[in-house]
């Protein structure tokens, strides 16, 4: 039986159109060879969102992302952007749909190709066969903890951020994670800085509390300035990492420069599980809207199509068609052709429009 799934997707900024037309191609190919339909509609977000409305996220877009099975995002922010009002910035629009959609679970996989090993800055026997999956909380934190802004006392100026965490936020993204790492390798490291910031010792109190629940899995605590170190050092001893807005907002770059192609990496963000099982769920590239490419053809898409995949995988509960899409990035990859940003030595070079024509060949080859 065919289903049919609402989905928004929201190129945003920059290179996020490009990149996005090749999901909408993989959409319809799906729609011709797989029992599925796309009842897809668009809408602006970031800097385009701005230029058109002059506010990064308005209204309407929201309650289309509220009212669509799964949403697909693009990238926001450039340039031209950069001079504007603090709280207009493309940035806003998506901290904003982050937590009025409620995705508190942001799951970055930092997964290194064996075609693309070279590609690392790291050396090929610290990095061959890395695959791990950060599980960043999204809606809490120090992003959004109140009081915060920069004010003027006694002719001073102060800038401050509020780090909070509940003990319900915390347990919510722990149990995530937990869940996560019961289907992978059983271990969990969970990330704070209970040395120094009370929030997190709450944060690594509560993780204790919930891994009683799941006896079967391996939880270890770090520190978030050693689990840098040893993301650098020796990143294979990791495979669930659980951590704060902040702190995954930095260790999930640093993870996915272990792969040496940030133009790769996928994610997805997701909230709380309703009563048929059911989550508002967002996907979308790690990578920003590389505005210096950008309308030149030159864009990874790969990254969109694998979050394409997670959209399968984690939403539609489709995870053979996904496994399908990353096998033929795989194959794709491994037949040598390479976008600019991974290209190596001996590789064809090709446009963001070819990488997106190869995959498909490639899903024509499997399916
Ligand atoms: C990310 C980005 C965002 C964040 C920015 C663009 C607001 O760095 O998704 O990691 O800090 O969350
Ligand atoms: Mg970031």
């Amino acid at each position: 039986m065919t289903i049919t799934k609402k989905v928004l997707m929201l190129p945003g900024d920059g290179i996020g159109p490009e990149v996005m037309r090749q999901v909408q191609r993989v959409m319809d190919w799906m729609a011709k060879k797989r029992d599925i339909n796309f009842d897809v509609t668009e809408g602006l977000i970031g800097g385009a969102s701005i230029d058109a409305h002059n506010n990064p996220l308005t209204d309407e877009t929201l309650a289309d992302a509220m009212a669509a099975d799964a949403v697909l995002l693009g990238a926001v922010g450039g340039p031209k952007w950069d001079n504007i009002p603090f709280d207009i910035k493309p940035e806003r629009g998506l901290l904003k749909i982050r937590k009025e959609m409620g995705l508190f679970a942001n799951l970055r996989p930092a997964l290194v190709f064996d075609a693309l090993v070279g590609a690392s800055t790291l050396k090929e026997d610290v990095v061959k066969g890395l695959n791990i999956m950060i599980l960043r909380e999204l809606t809490g934190g120090i992003y959004f903890g109140q009081p915060r802004g920069v004010e003027e006392r006694d002719g001073v100026r102060f800038g401050f951020n509020t780090l909070v965490y509940s003990e319900p936020e915390i347990e919510r993204i722990a149990r995530v994670a937990f869940d996560m790492a019961m289907k992978r390798n059983k271990r969990m490291c969970s990330v704070d800085k209970a040395n120094v910031l009370e929030s997190t010792v709450l944060w690594r109190e509560v993780v204790e509390r919930v891994a009683k629940e799941f006896p079967e899995v391996e939880l270890s605590h770090m520190y978030v300035d050693n689990a840098s170190m040893q993301l650098v050092r020796n990143p294979k001893q990791f495979d669930v990492m659980v951590t704060t807005n902040m702190f995954g907002d930095i260790l999930s770059d640093c993870a996915a420069m272990l792969t040496g192609s940030l133009g790769m990496l996928p994610s997805a963000s997701l909230g709380a599980a309703d009563e048929t099982g059911a989550r508002k769920a967002l996907y979308e590239p790690v990578h920003g809207s590389a505005p210096d490419i950008a309308g030149q053809d030159l864009a990874n898409p790969l990254a969109t199509l694998l979050s394409f995949a997670m959209m399968l995988r984690y939403s539609f509960d489709m995870g053979d068609d996904a496994t399908m899409i990353e096998t033929a990035v795989q194959n794709v990859l491994k037949g040598g052709l390479r976008t600019a940003d991974i290209m190596q030595p001996g590789m064809a070079k090709v446009s963001t429009t070819v990488m997106g024509e190869a995959v498909i060949n490639e899903l024509n080859k499997l399916v």
